[in-house]
């Protein structure tokens, strides 16, 4: 493993991402003590004036901070994006890429992005993850987006995850990105790829870190929800009735999720509550 690892070393005259942390722990600091913006309107329709679970609302920059922190001590993260087809996932996760790559918060960036005939994210195309190892970047932070290399080739999440896995013991803050999570999934909801269940188990210690975005919140395997910090864009009643019945919602914050618009997401960091801001990702 060493051997592979090290030749994804960082040349030399790359700034160590330790300095350029210590401005970014300054900035998360501002940024939290940000005033409050405008206050939602606090009346509902029932007659009975009641007060709204929403105080606010927040640019979603003010998310990234706080959901990357972890970053900045070299620990990892792992974040599910939700949302009904539309919403603004794929576009949330590039606003937050941008805002990690921007403030050098990781080394390497690895994108399974296979659900559109197009190239969704921005990054140098690779077909398989592997690549990385034999061809490896010669800057950093490097953004390697993995896309299909004909009709019947489907790069491998399992791969994509190995070599996260494998970057991220040998000491490059790496981030694996899984733009349909599905394909490490069976159809019974269940991790399909065992690398990806270990980033989601273990990362935290290793450097790994991992986004995976999905449309429905059911049949997400417990080892991933339970251990992740959850965004949700606007999602179906069908969605948030199982989060509701599964107590992981509160009815109020369901209705709260199935109005979003586009673009604008609620977040439950790891084992917190809703923080009462409805978070907005700016205009592609
Ligand atoms: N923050 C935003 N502000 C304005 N328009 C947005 C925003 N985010 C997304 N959109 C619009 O909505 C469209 C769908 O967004 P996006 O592809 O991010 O949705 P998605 O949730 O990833 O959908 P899918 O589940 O089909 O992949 C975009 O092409 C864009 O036109
Ligand atoms: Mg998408």
């Amino acid at each position: 493993m060493s051997g592979k690892g090290s030749r994804l070393r960082p040349p030399k005259g790359k700034p160590p991402r330790g300095a350029v942390r210590v401005v970014q722990k300054a900035a998360h600091r501002e940024q939290d003590q940000a005033p409050r913006a405008e206050v939602a309107p606090a009346t509902k329709a029932t007659g009975e004036a009641r007060r709204s679970i929403v105080t606010g609302r927040r640019p979603a920059a003010l998310a990234w901070a706080q959901l990357t922190r972890p970053l900045a001590t070299e620990d990892g993260i792992r974040l599910l994006f939700f949302g009904v087809t539309g919403s603004g996932k794929t576009t949330g996760i590039k606003d937050l890429l941008k805002y990690i790559v921007d403030n050098n918060l990781i080394d390497l960036v690895l994108i399974h992005d296979v659900k559109k005939p197009e190239k969704q994210y921005d990054g140098e195309v690779v077909h398989e993850a592997r690549q990385i190892l034999t061809t490896p970047p010669t800057t950093y932070p490097a953004v390697r987006v993995m896309r299909k290399r004909g009709l019947d080739h489907m790069p491998s999440v399992e791969d994509a995850a190995r070599v996260t896995l494998e970057a991220g013991y040998d000491g490059h803050a790496t981030m694996l990105v899984i733009d349909e999570f599905q394909r490490a999934l069976t159809d019974g909801g269940k991790f399909e790829s065992q690398s990806v269940r270990r980033i989601f188990c273990e990362g935290l210690g290793l450097h790994a870190s991992v986004i995976a975005g999905k449309q429905l919140p059911q049949l997400v395997p417990t080892e991933a929800t339970g251990q992740s910090s959850k965004i949700y864009f606007r999602e179906s009643r069908e969605g948030t009735n199982y989060l509701v019945d599964d107590k992981k919602m509160t009815k109020e914050l369901a209705d709260v999720v199935v109005a979003l618009p586009t673009g604008s997401f609620i977040m439950m960091p790891e084992e917190r509550d809703f923080d009462g801001f409805i978070y907005e990702v700016p205009a592609p």
